[in-house]
């Protein structure tokens, strides 16, 4: 077992392996690398030259996930997925996502050789932000066989189809359907994830294990006016799409701050034609609603919808809503949280049970296999921003508690038996 100064000194080594990453950026100022990006392949050399070392068998799939196989002592076993994202929102933090990714070869580096009774495949999952074609998950999505042909048709901002996106990054569309996990060859999925939120922080706890993570629904609301001059149209005879936004936008931050737990947020707003001496005829917003129960979640979006419709025909406008993705509140795997709680006792911390209100890869995965999350503090509560950060000292606990989940599965029965059930129970549930 490796020494607390060795742990840290990996740690270190860790982070600034993420540092070195978050350099890959479509943009010359600040992180921002989006779904089969040219950055995407720095992203890919690196993480192969790093999983290679440890003998890892390496490929990129259909999709543009990363994969890296370690191989367990006999060669047909189960395998357990370790992972994150490696994509990233426009001028991110180098830890949202990626972290989750370099535990994951962290884990492989500290087992020093050592080969376990279950395969470990690590992967870097190519799309969860969203940014690039306004719909998250890609990339794990198609490990559970949900990349449907709507998104593949669905065009980003320059007119360039997901499917259009994978040719050009020189993968096969055709081939979308190996991606996805094989019955009976998946014990379960873990991923390391920095909180992006004050809890740990204001608890002074390194590490939580995350209970269930909050649903969330992603809309595009399109308010059509009349384009108009600025100088000469009177107050009382305008259409003004931005001010009907703007109305309806003050509306949706009261619903969200009227229901405990509710959060609303509308991140992007488009005025058409965008002149200073225009008024505006077209206002289009994207509206982000996440909550812990699904049912608050949708009787809010109701809500918002209606907010919408009576201010624009109030104004003479009318609107039209465009739902991007919808994805129900996902409990993790009561067996993973108990391991992962054992682990982080095992690291030297108290474990704090919470939900994350963040989406991550684990709530698709966890349709198809028992999947569990380890969050790791965030300092300021700071996240998608150049000032995400984590501690050292946290990276060190991941690593630890890690190695004694690593541990604890390799000696449990019940867990490896688990793929034959726990598997089979998703399919069969699918
Ligand atoms: O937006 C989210 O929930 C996450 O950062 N993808
Ligand atoms: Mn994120
Ligand atoms: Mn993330």
């Amino acid at each position: 077992m490796k020494t607390t100064s060795d742990i840290q000194a990996h740690a270190t080594e860790v982070i600034a392996r993420c540092q070195m990453l978050a350099g890959f950026s479509e943009d010359s100022a600040g992180t921002r690398r989006t779904f089969l990006c040219p950055s995407m392949r720095d992203c890919h050399r690196e993480i192969t030259r790093w999983l290679q070392a440890l003998g890892s068998e390496v490929t990129i799939d259909a999709v543009g996930n990363l994969r890296g196989l370690y191989r367990a002592t006999t060669p047909e076993a189960p395998r357990l997925l370790i992972g994150s994202h490696l994509d990233t929102v426009p001028n991110a933090g180098a830890y949202d996502g990626v972290l989750g990714v370099l535990l994951a070869i962290a884990l492989l580096e500290g087992l020093e050789g050592k080969r376990l009774p279950f395969a470990i495949e690590v992967i870097g999952f190519s799309e969860e932000e969203g940014v690039r074609f306004g719909t998250p998950f890609i990339g794990s999505r198609a490990l559970v066989g949900r990349l449907d042909a709507d998104l593949l048709r669905r065009r980003g901002e320059n007119g360039i189809s997901v499917r259009e996106a994978i040719v050009n990054f020189g993968l096969d569309p055709e081939r979308i359907p190996q991606t996805a996990l094989m019955e009976g060859q998946t014990l379960g999925y873990v991923e390391f994830h920095i909180e992006q939120g004050p809890v740990l922080e204001s608890l002074g706890r390194p590490l939580a294990v995350v209970e269930a993570i909050t649903g969330q629904t992603r809309l595009e609301f399109k308010f059509i006016g009349r384009a108009n001059h600025a100088g000469t149209t009177p107050m009382n005879l305008r259409h003004d799409a931005v001010a009907a936004a703007a109305e309806w936008i003050s509306a949706v931050e009261r619903t969200a701050q009227a229901e405990p737990g509710l959060v609303a947020t509308v991140g992007r707003i488009e005025a058409r034609p965008g002149a200073v001496n225009v008024i505006a005829g077209e206002a289009c917003a994207t509206l982000d609603v996440r909550h812990r129960s699904d049912e608050v979640r949708e009787r809010a979006v109701g809500d918002i919808t209606q907010h919408a419709e009576a201010i624009a025909s109030r104004r003479g406008l009318s609107v039209r809503q465009n739902r991007l993705m919808e994805q129900k509140a996902v409990a993790m795997d009561p067996f993973l949280v108990s391991q992962i709680k054992s682990a982080i006792r095992a690291a030297g911390c108290e474990p704090h049970d919470m939900a994350s209100g963040a989406g991550h890869d684990a709530m698709i995965l966890a349709e198809k296999v028992p999947a569990g999350m380890i969050f790791l503090r965030t300092p300021g509560g700071i996240s998608h921003d150049p000032a995400e950060s984590v501690e050292p000292g946290d990276v060190a606990k991941a690593i630890e508690c890690g190695l004694h989940l690593l541990d604890q599965l390799a000696s449990s029965s019940e867990f490896q038996a688990g793929f034959r059930t726990g598997f089979q129970r998703r399919i069969d549930r699918a």
